[in-house]
């Protein structure tokens, strides 16, 4: 199995090989012992799903679960796979959220409910809405929620389309990981990520549509004090941080990944 995997450079041959085993027959490695028989059947699955991985089809759509921070969230194809450097900018907003006394949060792109959940999760007496437009997600967003048993309140809507939602002050913080990857480099990203919506993925305007919108259209949402804070791309932070001071936001902090890259942002409305 390990062989054919390590074919895709994007994989970790030993941890997936194991994952996929698990996932077919139900026991981890340590549960099948060293001298493990396998059925004809279950060899032929294990086979065709490491061709399948081979090919880029990724891990996270295979197994259908995928952890985030100690959330298991369900994931399958038409919702972005959650990803460690989303951990990072939520565990820098969890201390601004807890500035607050039971604070209102809303989570704009929320795809699986990632997001939304972890602030839940972390921010218990937080009151969190979750907004997420395209249909495939959005049920994933709602099983996600059944299935952590958070109180989040899943809102089907567009992010462009706002004027119900940005009534004065609503909210204490407002956070989004929203579609930001240049429409130029469609094409060019691993394959993987070829098989994730692009409508997670991709947005106009070099991937600052959102950015934009939000800064200047959800800011009456935000109350005076409040944080707005974005997740971006690597090569971004220039770019973000040029649009919060348009639209007369303090920077607070600027949130770096585990890599050392710049990839978030935490403003204030003042
Ligand atoms: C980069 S993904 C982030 C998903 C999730 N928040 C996370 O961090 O894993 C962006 C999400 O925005 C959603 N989306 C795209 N356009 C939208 C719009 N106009 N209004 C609301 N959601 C939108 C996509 O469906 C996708 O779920």
């Amino acid at each position: 199995m390990a062989e054919i995997l390590s074919a895709n450079e994007n994989c970790e041959p030993k941890f997936e090989a194991n994952q996929l085993i698990e996932f077919v027959l139900g026991k981890n490695r340590l549960e099948l012992g060293p001298d493990f028989q396998v059925s004809e059947g279950d060899s032929e699955k294990l086979l065709s799903l490491c061709e399948k991985r081979k090919n880029g089809y990724p891990l996270q759509y295979i197994l259908g679960t995928w952890q985030f921070f100690d959330l298991e969230l369900s994931v399958g194809e038409g919702v972005l796979i959650p990803r460690r450097d989303t951990e990072d900018v939520c565990l820098a907003a969890f201390d601004y959220i807890k500035q607050f006394d039971s604070p209102n949060v809303l989570d704009l792109c929320s795809g699986s409910g990632a997001i939304a959940l972890a602030v839940k999760r972390y921010c218990p007496d937080a009151t969190v809405m979750a907004l997420e437009k395209f249909d495939d997600a959005y049920r994933y967003l709602v099983k996600n929620i059944e299935k952590t048993g958070l109180s989040v309140l899943p809102v089907k809507g567009d992010v462009f389309n706002y004027d119900w939602i940005v009534e004065e002050e609503t909210f204490d913080v407002i956070i989004s990981n929203p579609p930001y990857i240049n429409p130029d480099q469609q094409g060019k990203l691993q394959a993987e990520v070829g098989f994730e919506p692009a409508s997670a993925l991709f947005a106009p305007e070099k991937g600052l549509r959102f950015y934009k919108f939000i800064s200047k259209y959800y800011r009456p949402a935000l109350k005076d004090g409040g944080y707005l804070v974005f997740e971006y791309g690597y090569d971004q932070a220039k770019q973000v941080r040029d649009i919060l001071f348009d639209n007369e936001y303090r920077i607070i902090k600027e949130i770096v990944d585990t890599a050392g890259n710049p990839r978030g942002i935490i403003a204030q409305k003042v």
